[in-house]
């Protein structure tokens, strides 16, 4: 069982991987801004760390294994933020966690992160950031996995997945729940190692994308 930090942890995909690394027997730091927000938790195994990203966060990486970046500015904020946290903060994460020899880097990106260019869209700001955020960590030698949701919705998971990109806009999407889950299977599982890792609900048992 391994020491994990994870940004961004009072997020919806945050406490929901936060809960499962727990279940599955980890020791989770939570790196959050409030730590009222993770008050439903009760675990021996769980140690708070209160920080905002946009100050100086490395002290989080001392005596860490793996590292997974679930924060993200949202859709209620301004290009600032996106600067400042869905690039900045997830570049200064990458650095921190060289520094402190992390074993493992998951990174939650984003479906259309790979060519910003294809994106006809308002989002396309946000895709850059999350684009030269991913590049960063590829360029790092860290071993790393990008995970790459499509649309993220609040359905209970189904465990089954596709990696490739649906045809149609509708169907590129997929609930929280099961990046929680591949969150952790990326921490569990060697086949997670220096991948990119397209999710998108579909037919292919979640698990089976890591073994
Ligand atoms: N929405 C989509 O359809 C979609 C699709 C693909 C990928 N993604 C990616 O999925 C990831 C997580 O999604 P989600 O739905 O779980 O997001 P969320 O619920 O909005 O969670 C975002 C997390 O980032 C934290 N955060 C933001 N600014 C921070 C700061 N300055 N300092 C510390 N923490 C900060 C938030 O903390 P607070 O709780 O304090 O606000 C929260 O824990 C993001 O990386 C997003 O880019 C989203």
């Amino acid at each position: 069982m391994s020491n994990i930090l994870v940004i961004g942890a009072s997020g919806q995909i945050g406490k929901q991987a936060t809960q499962k690394l727990l279940d599955a027997g980890h020791s989770v730091t939570a790196l959050v801004r409030s730590k009222d927000k993770l008050s439903d938790f009760d675990s021996a195994s769980l140690s708070i760390f209160e920080q905002n990203l946009e100050e100086d966060f490395s002290k989080a990486f001392e005596g860490q294994e793996s590292v997974v970046f679930c924060a993200g500015s949202g859709g209620n904020t301004g290009p600032e933020k996106t600067l400042l946290i869905d690039l900045w903060a997830a570049r200064n994460a990458v650095e921190f966690a060289k520094k402190a020899n992390v074993k493992h880097f998951i990174m939650v990106s984003s479906v259309g992160a790979d060519d910003p260019d294809a994106a006809d869209s308002p989002i396309k700001p946000y895709l850059v950031a999350k684009h030269m955020a991913d590049e960063h960590l590829l360029n790092s030698g860290l071993n790393y996995t990008i995970l790459r949701p499509g649309s993220l919705t609040d359905e209970p998971g189904t465990e089954y997945v596709q990696e490739s990109m649906p045809e149609k806009d509708e169907d590129r999407k997929v609930p929280r729940e099961d990046v929680a889950t591949a969150i952790l299977y990326s921490v569990d599982q060697q086949k997670a190692s220096n991948r990119i890792i397209g999710l998108f609900t579909g037919d292919q048992p979640l698990k089976a994308v890591f073994q």
